[in-house]
């Protein structure tokens, strides 16, 4: 049968080891993996704009030797030519797997319903396993392991943040989530994280204090405005100062290491002087991203 990667809301800590195994794996012995994707075509459909998970999915899926086509949503949400439905079990005809990156999950969720072949969530509303799975991959280069190491993510509680909760949860890594008040993650997932985390003994504690921070092995910024949030910045931004990562919160944290999802907003959530400095991870992780959906097409196509 064939198997989506919508969320990792219902894998097992072993099966997201070994996924993170398999990453690790292949970006060290590429050529190994060169020819996993011979022949297959994967179609990547895009409603909403991309640099790293566009490219990194096409290059990635040259490497493994397969073909990827680029859809975008043609200046519009990808229902209204036709349903979401149509278009996937057309899809499905030709690709041997389907990279989305849409506005909602439900969509995401029609797609996996109608499609024959593997779906892969390239980013929706609620999730964004794709760049959780990259970003423990470069926790585990820096540090040997998740398990036990603490991250701290500070912003908006976002897409980005339930798929860290979620993949951290599973990986043993504890999270510390700051945010400001009205900004808080979705609960039901945040209760889920949790109900994974039993099995990891990873901790999860939500807090409106940066302070909270303090002690967390890497801090984690992203934007505070996520897209398709029309809020004017000005609205927000006095909201969301405080809780800048910049390189006195670093000090007073004790942290080692800055993460961010990019694209980063210089001086806004992060400084520009911390992403270009040592403490930052940001380029390993853009270079992770390809590993690990390398990771997840190797697994899904040879399911
Ligand atoms: N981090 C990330 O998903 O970047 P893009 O929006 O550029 O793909
Ligand atoms: N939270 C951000 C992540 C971008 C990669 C967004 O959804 O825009």
């Amino acid at each position: 049968m064939k198997q989506d990667l919508l969320t990792f809301s219902n894998w097992t800590p072993e099966a997201m080891h070994k996924l993170l195994n398999l990453a690790v794996e292949i970006k060290q012995s590429p050529s190994s993996y060169s020819n996993v994707l011979a022949g297959k075509s994967v179609v990547a459909l895009f409603e909403k704009p991309s640099l790293r998970t566009r490219v990194s999915f096409d290059i990635g899926i040259n490497r493994l030797g397969g073909h990827m086509v680029y859809l975008d949503s043609q200046g519009g949400k990808l229902a209204g030519r036709e349903d979401a439905v149509d278009m996937a079990a057309n899809l499905a005809c030709w690709a041997d797997a389907i990279v989305a990156r849409v506005f909602s999950h439900n969509t995401l969720e029609q797609f996996s319903l109608a499609s024959k072949v593997p779906v892969v969530n390239a980013l929706c509303d609620k999730y964004h396993p794709c760049q959780a799975l990259a970003d423990y991959l470069t926790v585990f280069e820096r540090f040997g392991k998740t398990q036990g190491i603490t991250m701290a993510y500070i912003g908006d509680g976002n897409n980005v943040t339930h798929s860290l909760l979620i993949a951290g949860a599973l990986l043993g890594c504890n999270q510390v989530v700051v945010t400001p008040e009205g900004h808080e993650c979705d609960a039901e997932i945040v209760a889920h994280a949790k109900k994974l985390a039993e099995q990891t003994g990873a901790t999860i504690v939500e807090s409106h204090d940066v302070s909270a921070a303090n002690g967390a092995d890497v801090i984690y910024a992203d934007t505070w405005l996520s897209m398709g949030d029309e809020t004017p910045l000005a609205d927000i931004k006095a909201k969301f100062m405080p809780y800048q990562v910049n390189e006195a919160l670093m000090e007073s944290t004790g942290a080692s290491y800055v993460m961010h999802c990019q694209p980063a907003h210089r001086d806004l959530e992060i400084t520009g002087s911390l992403i270009d400095s040592d403490k930052s991870l940001l380029m390993q992780q853009a270079e992770n991203r390809m590993h690990g959906q390398n990771a997840i097409l190797t697994q899904l196509l040879s399911a």
